[in-house]
């Protein structure tokens, strides 16, 4: 599926007004007293299968608004699959939840409008421009001030001096640049990017990062897959999934003292390979 692809899907149902319910941490619940916020992700049991097989597997994840989760595990441990279910692309075969307030199943399509989804292959048009890309984005959300939508998006990702460059002729690093641009566009709450950075340098990838915190700052909520330990290292929260089991959840220094390990990449091969004797 391609980027354009996606924010087609995301694009193609009803708005729909905020709503939250506040709740506690349930990772620490003993601070969540201080630091209560609504949370932003709050599903139960999700389960999805494929020819018999279950590629999400009873999945609880709660994020709290304004944070950053990230979301880590082997390939093909299903991050996409749990992604592409909390943005409302994909049914869950069971299990139950709301993101940004709305139920996972009932409003899913005006999930689909506000949330801002970055797929894990790029998809936007290479033979458009930047601008042209996000342009046609803008259409897609139907935005009604798109010159200055896609203006602001270009400022704020510092794709101005850049933006009659033609896609498909961007390095890696630009490219998830301009890739986050378009998600933003139509001011998401929720951003859920998958494997953003991959295969993108490290001052690009840092670049990235902040702007990722920035974002944060701003209130917006963040869960981001990938496979570096640097990147973990710079979320509020983590979660690890294998086998499509979440296997761990919590602080980079919870998780560490859970598993016993020395460090954060310790945790989680100590992780896959008890998940490897209990599941594979
Ligand atoms: N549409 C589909 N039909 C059949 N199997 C699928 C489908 N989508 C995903 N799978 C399988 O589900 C499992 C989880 O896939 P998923 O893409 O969610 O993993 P992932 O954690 O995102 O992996 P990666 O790190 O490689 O991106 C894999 O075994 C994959 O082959
Ligand atoms: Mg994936």
């Amino acid at each position: 599926m391609t980027h354009a692809g996606s924010a087609a899907e995301l694009a193609a149902g009803p708005a729909a007004g905020p709503a939250a319910d506040p709740a506690t941490d349930p990772l620490n619940p003993a601070q969540a007293l201080a630091t209560a916020r609504p949370l932003a992700i709050d599903v139960r049991g999700l389960c999805k299968r494929y020819g018999g097989r279950a590629v999400v597997d009873q999945v609880d994840l709660q994020v709290q608004r304004g944070r950053i989760c990230g979301f880590l595990g082997p390939n093909g441990s299903g991050k996409t699959t749990t992604i592409r279910m909390l943005c409302g692309l994909l049914t869950p075969d069971a299990g139950s939840g709301t993101c940004l307030g709305l139920d996972l199943r009932a409003q899913a399509a005006a999930i689909k409008r506000q949330v801002g989804y970055m797929t894990q292959k790029f998809g936007l048009y290479d033979d458009l421009s930047i601008r042209e890309n996000l342009d046609f984005v803008a259409r897609l959300f139907e935005l009604p001030n798109r010159r200055v939508e896609v203006d602001a998006a270009l400022a704020r990702l510092g794709l101005e001096a850049r933006q009659r460059q033609l896609a498909g002729t961007l390095s890696g690093g630009w490219k998830q640049r301009l890739a986050l641009a378009a998600c933003l566009l139509h001011h998401p709450q929720l951003l859920l990017l998958d494997e953003p950075t991959a295969g993108v340098d490290p001052k690009a990838r840092r670049e990235f990062w902040d702007q990722i915190h920035q974002l944060a700052a701003e209130g917006i909520t963040v869960l981001v897959s990938t496979h570096y330990m640097d990147e973990a290292l710079r979320c509020d929260q983590l979660c690890y999934i294998a086998y499509g089991r979440m296997l761990a959840q919590g602080t980079a220094a919870q998780i560490i003292a859970a598993a016993g390990a020395s460090d954060l990449e310790d945790a989680f091969v100590r992780l896959v390979g008890q998940a490897q004797d209990n599941f594979a």
